[in-house]
């Protein structure tokens, strides 16, 4: 054996190690040159047949030969299992995954979802209107006159003398008398504010849905049917309820309407505050000064209103105590929805 034919072994195998790509493969080539009858193996046997001087030169060669091919093979064993540990089928399945969190909508948002799907089904539309308001529209056209004490009813953050956040949607029943003609249905909800100490019970900043419907005849008890029907579809068919007289400047008669205490179901408890009831909501038939403030003839038509808090609704629903807690985004809460 000479050195030229031992270098040409190693660049056979250089080429073969450069071309292989799966363990299969490199291990047919360990059996070929590293087995007992692989190619460099037998090199060292055929060592036993050099003539005695050229032994130790030739011994060398041979030594470098298989340290160097067998660095390339352990150096390729490794660059080759790295490469198959993305192989799906080395994969143990049954680990546990990894964990996405998914974005799901807010527990108000979902609460202002259903409300609108059932009066959606009950035939009335969505309306809009602004949050920065003016005092005619939040105040003055829903009949509370200048320095009237029902101002008062309502805390409100001013913006200047004339602007302000608004109090209540109910002014966005103004906005759409003003732009439409009777028959109109419809809601409106939004975002209020007020002025009011933040506590378990109050928040500067919550959410509301009015209503209306205005035609020709629109009785009050119209009005308790449509309530009636929300309630038992938002609250449950087996829900008791009463309206009791109330007062708002923009209705007359005015009445709130109550549902049994889902707590004590009636019975009285902290929460009712011993009544076994809940107030939901305010309502009534709409104030012919109200009509004369958007020219609509109040001998004509008659209309019911009706608005409610949609914070205070998802708390009776789902038996929160603590309104904050919708502003809080606190994952331990939101999750449970
Ligand atoms: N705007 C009233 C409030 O914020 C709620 C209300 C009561 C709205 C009676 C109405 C209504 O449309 O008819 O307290």
């Amino acid at each position: 054996m000479q050195q030229v034919e031992l270098d040409q072994i190693r660049k056979v195998f250089d080429q073969e190690i450069e071309n292989i790509s799966s363990s299969g493969e490199l291990e047919q080539l360990r059996i070929k040159y590293f087995s007992r009858n692989g190619i460099i193996t037998r090199l060292f046997d055929e060592l036993k047949s050099v003539p005695v001087e050229e032994k130790p030169a030739y011994g060398k060669l041979l030594n470098t030969l298989r340290t160097q091919a067998t660095e390339e093979f352990n150096k390729k064993k490794s660059l080759l299992e790295s490469g198959e540990s993305n192989d799906l089928s080395k994969l143990d399945l049954t680990l546990p995954g990894k964990i996405f969190n998914i974005g799901s909508k807010h527990i108000l948002t979902q609460t202002l979802y259903e409300i609108k799907s059932i009066f959606k089904g009950l035939g009335f539309s969505i309306y809009d209107g602004p949050e920065l308001e003016s005092d005619y529209y939040n105040f003055e056209a829903l009949n509370f006159p200048a320095d009237h004490p029902a101002r008062d009813m309502q805390d409100t953050f001013f913006v200047s003398e004339k602007f302000l956040l608004r109090t209540h949607t109910t002014p966005v029943q103004i906005r759409i008398m003003e732009k439409e003609q009777p028959p109109i249905r419809a809601i409106m909800p939004g975002r209020v504010y007020r002025n009011e100490a933040i506590s378990s019970r109050s928040y500067c900043m919550f959410h509301q849905v009015d209503g209306i419907y205005i035609d020709t005849d629109v009785s009050f008890a119209e009005l308790k049917g449509t309530l009636v029907s929300f309630a038992h579809q938002f609250y449950g068919e087996g829900l008791k309820y009463r309206f009791r007289p109330s007062f708002f400047p923009f209705t007359e008669p005015s009445a709130e309407m109550d549902i049994t205490c889902y707590i004590c179901l009636g019975k009285g408890c902290r929460v009712c505050k011993y009544s076994g009831w809940l107030e939901i909501l305010g309502c009534g038939m709409v104030d012919p000064n109200v009509f004369k403030n958007v020219d609509y003839d109040s001998d004509k038509y008659t209309g019911y209103a009706f608005g409610m808090g949609i914070e205070r609704i998802a708390m009776l629903k789902y038996g929160i105590d603590d309104i904050r807690i919708f502003f809080e985004n606190d994952l331990r809460f939101l999750k449970q929805f």
